[in-house]
């Protein structure tokens, strides 16, 4: 087999295509329930963001839109930016199942800005498996500061790095696995999916990187934000290992009792300054 790495934004769309498929009804993407009101986002979301009401909100690598269509229920005029035809595709239904507009823009995030055109956001909301899909993170700080009108701020919710070091069957620490960014990435044949159990995939190689917390913000530094918020969290919006709990009411999952308490995940914001030096 060729490296997928050679053509791996071909290799992951087909991937994501497939994914978009698979991942229509499941526990992790409870679609009639999202269209019927339910919110899937992480509850401390709207506390860090602040109000929403009116902001044109960019949500780059939506996915389905299930998130996407929470922020334009709280009031944001939303443009949803995915790599994968497929996803978009269900994103836009969902949005007209319930009922609510939104706008919805295909392709890689390294092209953002040449797709988007002249479009300028108040906020840049991304992650929860986003950033692991970028080979080159400066080129997505690029992206992301000129998406945004001077003043606009960038939302990162994001898995901790911490996950690509513990093990896959039990979330105990594993120190054969790199905590910091390779970038040769990490080729993955796993013909199963996350959100989908019993799924055997037609398309199954992917192309991934491990990005760690002092990296994600150096590059957003560099870029000339300022960071303004930064957070971990002990709960996260999967549960890959055996024994975690779930958040009553909620799509979040802790280790669990007589497991340590780990960051899963973290959220950060960053401000693109208004007046520029
Ligand atoms: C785990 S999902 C993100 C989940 C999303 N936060 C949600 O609301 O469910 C990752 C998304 O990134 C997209 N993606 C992967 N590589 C990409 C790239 N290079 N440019 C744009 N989107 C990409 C995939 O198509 C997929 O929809």
């Amino acid at each position: 087999m060729d490296d997928p790495r050679a053509d791996f934004l071909e290799i992951n769309r087909r991937w994501w295509d497939e994914a978009a498929r698979l991942h229509v009804d499941t526990e992790l993407y409870p679609l009639d329930e999202v269209v019927a009101g339910f919110d899937p986002r992480r509850p401390f979301e709207d506390e860090e963001v602040g109000a929403v009401e009116g902001l044109a909100l960019l949500h780059l690598q939506c996915h389905l839109g299930t998130d996407t269509l929470a922020w334009a229920r709280r009031g944001a005029r939303v443009t949803g930016y995915d790599l994968s035809g497929e996803s978009l595709r269900v994103a836009r239904e969902l949005f007209v199942q319930a009922g609510v507009s939104g706008t919805f823009v295909e392709g890689p995030v390294s092209e953002a800005r040449e797709r988007l055109g002249e479009a300028r956001f108040d906020l840049v909301y991304t992650g929860i498996g986003a950033l692991n899909w970028l080979p080159d993170l400066a080129e997505w700080a690029g992206e992301v500061w000129h998406l945004l009108r001077p003043g606009g701020r960038l939302y990162l919710v994001e898995f901790h790095p911490l996950l690509g070091v513990l093990r896959e069957d039990l979330p105990e620490l594993d120190p054969s696995a790199d905590y910091f960014y390779r970038p040769e990435g990490l080729v993955s044949t796993d013909p199963g999916d996350y959100a989908d159990p019993d799924a055997v995939r037609e398309h199954s190689a992917n192309v991934e990187w491990q990005h760690h917390v002092g990296e994600v913000i150096q590059v957003l530094l560099d870029a000339g934000f300022a960071l303004e918020y930064f957070a971990e969290h002990d709960a996260m919006s999967f549960s890959p290992w055996p024994g975690m709990e779930r958040v009553e009411g909620q799509l979040r999952w802790r280790l669990g009792r007589g497991r340590p308490r780990l960051p899963l995940e973290y959220s950060l914001l960053a401000r693109r300054p208004s007046r520029e030096v």
